[in-house]
C-alpha cells in the first residue's frame, strides 16, 4: 500500500509533475482566483448554531439554508437553487447523478476535473467534444443516443477563453439536449449581476442549469446549482426539479452533513458585499485592458476578454523554469503542465486582479523579455 504511494510519487518527480503545497508564496499575486480581492477582507459573522448537525434529508434542511436557496434562485435568475459547500461538491453531486441515471453527457474536452471525475460511471455515457468546436459538438449530438446533456464552462479555468453559448444554444432547435454551464470563473465579473458568461452573452434563458461558485471572484466559499425550468428553447420545458432528484439519487448530496449555518451566513454576506464592489470590478476591467495593450506584441500571450490569461511556453521543464524565473523576482504565476493540458501546450496561467498595479502588469512582460533573450 505505502509502496504504491511511494512509486506513484517517484514517477511524478521523474516527470517533473510533482505538486507541492507551498507555505510561502511570492508576494505579487498573479495566481489566485480572488479576482476582485474580496477574499482578503476581514469578516465578522455569527450564526445561531455551529453545525447543521446532519445531512439535508435528516435534520440539515434548516430554515436559513432554505431562505438562502430562495434568495440564490432569484439573485441568479433561476427557478430553483441548491447550495453546496463547494463547486467541486456541486459538480460531483450533479454529474454523478446524471451518469448513474444513464444520461449521456457531452463535455468540452477542457472541462474541469470536478465534472470529468464524476462521469464514466455505471450506466452513463460520456463523450468529449473538441474544445469550443461546434462542428465536433454537432457530430457528437448526431451520434448520441437517449437523453443528452451538453456541459461547458463560462470561462475556462486554465486558458481563460469562453465558448459561444448562443451558438451552442442554437443547436437546441435541432437536437434535444439540456445545456449546463459551469460559471465558476466567469461569475462575479461577467454580466451586470455577475451571473457570468450566460449573462454577458444574454443567453440566461437558454441555459437549463448553471453552476455558480462563490470561492473565486465572490471571495467566499460554496456553490449553487441553479436551474431554469422554462428555458427559451422550444423543445425543452422541464418539469423535473433538480433539487428533488439530488435529494433522491445523488450520493454526494445525500450522504454528507449539510452546509454549516456559518457558511450560509457567509454566502449572504459575500453576495451583499459584491453589490458594493463596483470599484473593484472597474479596476479589474482596467487591468485587463492594460494587459491586452501589452500582450498584443507577444505571439505567445493570449488575448482573452477576461481576467484569466495564458502564456504558451511548451514542455513541462521549460514551463517550470519560466515560473521559477517569476518566483525569484517575487511574482507568483502558476505553471500549467501536461497532462493538465495536452503535451506541447504547457504554459503559464496569468490571473489578473483588481488589486494588481499597472507597474506589476508591465513587469510581467519585462520578465518575459528577459526569459526570451536568456
Ligand atoms: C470550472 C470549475 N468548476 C468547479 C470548480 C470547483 O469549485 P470550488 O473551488 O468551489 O470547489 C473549479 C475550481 O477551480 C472550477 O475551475
Amino acid at each position: 500500500m505505502l509502496k504504491a504511494l511511494e512509486n506513484a510519487l517517484e514517477k511524478r518527480r521523474e516527470e517533473d509533475r510533482l505538486r507541492m503545497l507551498r507555505d510561502e508564496l511570492p508576494p505579487v499575486d498573479f495566481s489566485s482566483n480572488d479576482y476582485l480581492g474580496l477574499g482578503a477582507e476581514e469578516v465578522n459573522l455569527s450564526a445561531d448554531r455551529s453545525s447543521a448537525s446532519s445531512s439535508r434529508s435528516i435534520t440539515g434542511n434548516y430554515p436559513r439554508l432554505r431562505t438562502l436557496e430562495t434568495f440564490l434562485a432569484e439573485r441568479f435568475q433561476g427557478d430553483e437553487a441548491t447550495f453546496f459547500q463547494s463547486g467541486f461538491e456541486a459538480n460531483q453531486a450533479l454529474f454523478s447523478m446524471l451518469s448513474d441515471l444513464g444520461v449521456t453527457v457531452l463535455f468540452d474536452e477542457y472541462i474541469h476535473a470536478s465534472i470529468r471525475s464524476s462521469l464514466f460511471r455505471s450506466r452513463g455515457k460520456a463523450w468529449s467534444f473538441k474544445h469550443n468546436d461546434l462542428t465536433d459538438l454537432r457530430m457528437k449530438l448526431e451520434r448520441s443516443e437517449g437523453e443528452c446533456v451538453v456541459v461547458t464552462e463560462g470561462l475556462f479555468s486554465m486558458h481563460g477563453d469562453s465558448p459561444d453559448l448562443e451558438a451552442i444554444s442554437a443547436l437546441k432547435s435541432e437536437f434535444d439536449f439540456a445545456l449546463i454551464v459551469d460559471e465558476a470563473h466567469s461569475n462575479g465579473f461577467f454580466g451586470e449581476h455577475g451571473i457570468g458568461t450566460s449573462e454577458s452573452q444574454d443567453v440566461i434563458a437558454d441555459v437549463d442549469v448553471r453552476i455558480q461558485t462563490f470561492g473565486k471572484a465572490f471571495g467566499i466559499q460554496g456553490a449553487a446549482i441553479v436551474q431554469k425550468r422554462e428555458s427559451r428553447s422550444a423543445v425543452r420545458r422541464e418539469k423535473t426539479s433538480i433539487k428533488e432528484a439530488l435529494a433522491n439519487f445523488s450520493r454526494p448530496f445525500i450522504y454528507t452533513t449539510a452546509p454549516s449555518p456559518l457558511l450560509t451566513e457567509l454566502c449572504f454576506h459575500g453576495l451583499r458585499r459584491w453589490d458594493q464592489a463596483q470599484e473593484q470590478r472597474e479596476l479589474l476591467g482596467e487591468n485587463i485592458q492594460h494587459y491586452l495593450m501589452r500582450a498584443k506584441d507577444y505571439a505567445e500571450a493570449s488575448m482573452n476578454r477576461g481576467q484569466v490569461q495564458f502564456y504558451s511556453v511548451g514542455g513541462n521543464r521549460a514551463t517550470l523554469q519560466c515560473s521559477q524565473a517569476f518566483s525569484e523576482r517575487g511574482y507568483d504565476l502558476k505553471a500549467i503542465l501536461s497532462p493538465t493540458v495536452p503535451e506541447g501546450q504547457e504554459g503559464l496561467r496569468i490571473c489578473l486582479h483588481a488589486f494588481n498595479s499597472k507597474a506589476e502588469i508591465d513587469a510581467i512582460f519585462d520578465i518575459f523579455d528577459y526569459i526570451r533573450t536568456n
